[in-house]
């Protein structure tokens, strides 16, 4: 267990909890007792996951689910319901990348697609689960996966910024709307976290070097970073925190201007 907090008897959703990010924020609530449902379009990837984390106290469900799709995210919650009850937790973690270059070069597919899985999947899902939360009244815990590119331009990354910056305003309306129900919605900002998402930098030994040296704790982040901050959210212990944006860059964001 690698900390005293406790999800027992919670059910969760985290959308691409197979590999990376999502895998490390599945086995930190399982470890507290959570029952995880995790979604996205890999069965073979999720089903490893699952069967890796069968002995933790919290049970590991796989469902196929291309987030981008509403019939997929209706039966997503449908199954979760089916298989543990109502979520008390959801974390909108899934996340695609195209587009990268030139603003010139997006096109109107790039931009609805983008939109699609990075934004709107975040949307729909909190319509499936937050009425039910409401309904109970037992609260509930949101939490959106976003990037330091949403706070800051990605250079020739429009529709990356783009969609996290939007998922992190998403994330303050829906704080303020349901907050009243005990209902508390945070985002986390990871700086660059070694995954296949991210290989692009960590396997080139000189641009990894340059990007480690401007930050002022100097290596990359691990899945295990957010991990650990998604079970605080999560959990009670973050009762009075909600609207907030968790930045974990190892400080890559406060180099100074001058
Ligand atoms: N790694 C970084 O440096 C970094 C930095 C800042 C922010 N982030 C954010 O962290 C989150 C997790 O990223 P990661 O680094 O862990 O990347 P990753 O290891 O590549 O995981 C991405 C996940 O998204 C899922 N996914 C992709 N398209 C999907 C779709 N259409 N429907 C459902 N699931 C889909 C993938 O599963 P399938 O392929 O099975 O669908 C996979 O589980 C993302 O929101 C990303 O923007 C990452």
């Amino acid at each position: 267990m690698s900390t005293d907090i406790s999800l027992a008897g919670k059910v969760a959703i985290v959308t691409g909890g197979g590999r990376g990010i999502g895998k490390s924020i599945t086995r930190h609530f399982a470890e507290a007792g959570a029952n995880v449902v995790i979604a996205s379009r890999k069965l073979d990837v999720l089903e490893a996951t699952a069967n890796e984390l069968a002995d933790l106290p919290g049970k590991v469900y796989p469902v196929t689910c291309n987030v981008g799709k509403k019939d997929d995210l209706d039966r997503l919650v449908a199954e979760t319901e089916r298989q543990f009850g109502p979520a008390d937790i959801l974390v909108n973690n899934s996340v695609t990348n195209i587009g990268q270059g030139p603003s010139l070069d997006v096109t109107d597919e790039m931009f609805d697609k983008m939109v699609e899985v990075n934004v709107k999947s975040c949307l729909r899902l909190i319509r499936l689960t937050v009425p039910k939360m409401i309904e109970r009244g037992t609260g509930g815990s949101i939490i959106n996966v976003v990037s330091i590119s949403g706070l800051q331009p990605q250079f020739q990354g429009l529709l990356y910024s783009f969609t996290k910056a939007g998922l992190i305003m998403m994330t303050r309306n829906w704080a303020q709307e349901f907050g009243p129900h005990g209902i508390r919605v945070n985002a986390i900002a990871p700086g660059l976290v070694q995954t296949d998402f991210s290989e692009f930098f960590w396997k080139n030994e000189g641009l990894m070097n340059k990007l480690e040296k401007l930050q002022p704790i100097r290596r990359i982040g691990q899945p295990d970073d957010i991990g650990y901050a998604a079970l605080f959210l999560a959990s009670d212990k973050s009762a009075y925190l909600t609207g907030q944006v968790m930045t974990i860059d190892g400080g890559a964001m406060i180099q100074p201007v001058l």
